[in-house]
């Protein structure tokens, strides 16, 4: 039942999305729209039972909701899984159907790409619905801005804990050397950082290690020697079990819900090391992601993801004064935006 389950947090919407003809299997989370129509990508994944894929969906439109108001963007949180291997099942008329789906919701949720969907993807979504982004025709890759937020956030980092955010002498281990990690990757080692990475793929392995990144095997990555450690390929890797041996003073990565629980946060600062919340370091996805919808410009987005080096700044800045983990200060802020937003609603009404 939606209703009990342990990550249902009043969502707004759950639609359970079904094709015969393409054999679609898909559920789109809208969390919340009190901020503007709910934004979030499509992740296409093998997930062994529907139950894990709601959890997924549930999870992540939450997440969606706290990374669009704490980076001033005028959206809700929406989050969509479709149930497959995107290798093996992914077609053109699923697709389709999907974006079909998406258009039915009038707005309510805007689509991009995630996990297993690519731009080429989001074009054929889009051929169904205006409310898709993240097209190869269109705003395309996020990528880029994403590695750009995260670098953002690593710097602020750097600045908080030792006073200057120049990297050169700092060793930063990047879990996932992908579209997001590889650039990540490129940057740091440009700025002067000794970049340690690993990756099950062998073409990312040899393209990071032609830019001067060290590679190590992807079981030693977590727990190398290392000043900061930013995992980029998946969620729910800091938990109970891989946080005692990381041997980083800095975690900022772009993976979404790095924490497997909420309590992680706590097991991290407990071990003195300053956590940057996933959702304020990769913001960068969704201000290009919603440049292209809006018609608005690379230098619009550039200047936003600008902000997110004095947003970290503030947001650490905040959980000192105030006692708490830099986590539990992002949630905070979150639920004032929220707050604030929902009251003028009912003011204006
Ligand atoms: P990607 O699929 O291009 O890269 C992920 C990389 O992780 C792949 O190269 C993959 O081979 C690697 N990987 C998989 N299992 C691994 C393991 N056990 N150890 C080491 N590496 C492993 O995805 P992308 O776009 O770079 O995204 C990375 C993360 O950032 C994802 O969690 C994504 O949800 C998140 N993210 C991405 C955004 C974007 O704009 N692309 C925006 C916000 C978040």
């Amino acid at each position: 039942m939606v209703f009990s389950h342990p990550e249902f947090d009043d969502h707004q919407l759950v639609e359970f999305v079904a094709d015969e003809a393409s054999g679609l299997r898909a559920i789109i989370a809208i969390h919340s729209t009190v901020l503007g129509p709910a934004g979030g990508g499509i992740r296409f994944h093998p997930y062994p039972t529907a139950a894990e894929a709601l959890t997924d969906a549930l999870r992540l439109s939450r997440a969606m909701t706290a990374k669009m108001a704490i980076g001033m963007v005028p959206m809700g949180g929406g989050k969509s899984v479709i149930i497959g291997d995107p290798r093996s099942t992914k077609t053109t008329e699923l697709l389709q159907a999907f974006g079909r789906a998406v258009d039915g919701l009038g707005g309510s949720y805007i689509c991009g790409e995630d996990m297993g969907i690519t731009p080429e993807d989001m074009d054929v979504i889009g051929g169904e619905t205006k409310w898709a982004v993240g097209r190869a025709s269109g705003s395309g890759d996020t990528s880029p801005l994403t590695s750009f937020t995260v670098f953002q956030a690593i710097i602020a980092a750097a600045e908080y804990t030792w006073g200057s955010r120049q990297l050169v002498g700092r060793t930063v281990a990047i879990q996932g050397l992908g579209a997001v990690g590889g650039r990540l990757a490129m940057r740091l080692v440009e700025s002067g950082a000794r970049v340690i990475g690993a990756d099950t793929d062998p073409n990312a392995v040899r393209r990071a290690e032609e830019a001067g990144v060290e590679i190590v095997g992807t079981s030693e990555i977590l727990d190398v020697a290392c000043d900061l450690l930013a995992p980029c390929a998946f969620g729910g890797v800091l938990s109970a079990e891989t946080i005692p041996s990381i041997r980083a003073s800095i975690v900022c990565g772009a993976a979404n819900n790095q924490l497997a629980t909420s309590a992680d946060a706590g097991l991290l600062h407990a071990r003195g090391i300053l956590y940057i919340p996933d959702y304020v370091a990769n913001i960068g996805g969704v201000y290009s992601g919603v440049g292209g919808l809006k018609g608005k410009t690379e230098a619009d987005a550039m200047t936003k993801a600008e902000r997110v080096f004095p947003r970290v700044l503030d947001l650490l800045a905040r959980a000192e004064e105030e006692g708490v983990t830099p986590s539990e200060a992002a949630d905070r802020t979150v639920r004032e935006i929220i707050a604030r937003a929902r009251s003028s609603r009912l003011g204006s009404r």
